[in-house]
């Protein structure tokens, strides 16, 4: 069952995903899902909790948005996920909508 998923998600084209290393190690992932000319960011994550605050991952997700441009940028983030908004915050995203669970951000590159 996980080959054929793993099969499937390699011919994608759609999604890419990353694993983000630092000092050698990896540390990290994140995604980029392009879809309908928009990008979606996915599964971003420090693994490595001693390397957070660092930058790691605001300097992962430029560099993977990197190759794209003009283009909108969006995430979904849990409501209660206070540093993952001040982190995108921080990234320049801002919040354009709520509901009860999630909080949706978006830049422009
Ligand atoms: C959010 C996350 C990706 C940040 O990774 P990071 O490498 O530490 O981020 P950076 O060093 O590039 O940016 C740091 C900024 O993120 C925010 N931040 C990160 N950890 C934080 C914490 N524990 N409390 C509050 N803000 C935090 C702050 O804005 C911080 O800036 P500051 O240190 O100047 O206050 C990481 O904490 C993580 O993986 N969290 C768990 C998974 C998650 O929530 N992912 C997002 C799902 S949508």
């Amino acid at each position: 069952m996980q080959n054929k998923w793993w099969e499937k998600y390699k011919q994608n084209p759609t999604e890419k995903a990353y694993v983000i290393y630092y000092r050698g190690k990896p540390v990290g992932t994140l995604s980029t899902i392009y879809k309908r000319k928009e990008i979606e960011l996915g599964r971003v994550m420090l693994g490595e909790k001693r390397y957070a605050r660092r930058g790691v991952m605001s300097s992962a997700i430029n560099k993977a948005l990197s190759k794209f441009k003009n283009t909108r940028v969006y995430i979904k983030v849990l409501n209660n996920n206070h540093s993952a908004i001040s982190f995108y915050k921080k990234n320049h995203f801002k919040i354009y909508k709520r509901n009860e669970k999630l909080t949706f951000m978006e830049k422009f590159i």
